[in-house]
């Protein structure tokens, strides 16, 4: 019990501050509880609004992909340069040094891989993903596949359910498959289906038209980098969908495929955060490049 003596009532009640009621920073994200929001204020700058995420979830399908056949030497030292790291439990657990400040946006579906059918996949138990103590969750949607679109979206939903217990904010991530377009229609169906089932955050690809795929996607929308470009085509991509709106990218290949890694993180967050037009950011990647000898 406090002592008693000695309570002092309180006098300072700022009369001449009224309570702040600016709206959250991040699209669609006001009505969400603080644990979302803080959850996404670290994901998300809070100057810019934006995020580059670093992705090197490829593995759980693909293997051993080029660029990442060390995730310890390849992108362990890339963590520090980027705002969120997109993996899955196992390599982050025996590759990123568990002193490691950055949030996590944990890759919670796995299943089938490469050599045969595609996503048909099933969730981590609640208990695992939540003792990786991510600040987010992420799981592939594949809207239009008929094998697979149910089980997908069925996932998700649970993930919401999951992410929402816990105040954890979900990625929704859209699939392109072989029979998929890959147009500002396909992804604007499939960007919304992701933010119907209560995503706050969805990963997609850009595409012509993609400010249309923004608008309907009542919340942030990152894109994922796709195959391998040149340097400066990488950079025109993320340029190019921050102009259209969206809120940062979530790449992979294109950056731990460079032939200076740590160079283009820094030059795509310059392009998202700063401002820089693809040229400037080009030469960024060449000045850091060069300087690493
Ligand atoms: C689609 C994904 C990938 O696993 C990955 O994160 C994509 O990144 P990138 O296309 O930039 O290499 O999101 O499953």
């Amino acid at each position: 019990m406090a002592d008693l003596d000695d309570i002092r009532d309180g006098d300072n009640f700022g009369l001449n501050t009224p309570a702040d009621t600016s709206a959250f920073y991040l699209k669609g994200m006001n009505h969400t509880d603080w644990g979302i929001k803080n959850r996404m204020s670290r994901i998300f700058n809070r100057k810019s609004g934006r995020t580059v995420m670093l992705a090197f979830d490829h593995g759980f399908l693909m293997g051993p992909t080029s660029g990442l056949e060390r995730i310890d030497i390849n992108i362990a030292p890339l963590a520090e340069h980027a705002d969120c790291l997109m993996g899955c439990r196992g390599s982050i657990r025996s590759c990123i040094p568990p002193e490691n400040t950055k949030p996590i946006c944990l890759r919670t579906d796995t299943g089938t891989t490469i050599l045969t059918e595609m996503n048909h996949n099933v969730l981590l138990s609640e208990e695992q993903a939540i003792s990786m103590n991510p600040a987010a969750m992420a799981a592939m949607i594949s809207v239009g596949d008929a094998a697979t679109e149910a089980s997908t979206i069925a996932n998700f939903s649970r993930l919401v359910d999951i992410g929402n217990k816990y105040s954890i904010p979900v990625m929704g991530v859209t699939a392109v498959g072989k029979d998929m377009a890959r147009d500002a229609r396909y992804f604007s169906l499939a960007s919304r289906v992701c933010a119907e089932n209560g995503a706050s955050i969805v990963k997609t690809y850009y595409t012509e038209g993609f400010e249309n795929v923004v608008a309907c996607t009542p919340v942030p929308v990152v894109i994922a980098g796709g195959k391998k470009l040149p340097e400066l085509e990488a950079l025109e991509l993320a340029y190019n969908a921050i102009q259209c709106g969206a809120s940062g990218v979530d790449m992979g290949r294109n950056v731990f495929q460079s032939e200076a890694p740590l160079a283009m993180i820094k030059a795509v967050a310059g392009v998202v955060h700063d401002g820089l037009t693809p040229k400037e950011g080009f030469e960024l990647y060449e000045e850091v490049k060069n300087s690493q000898g």
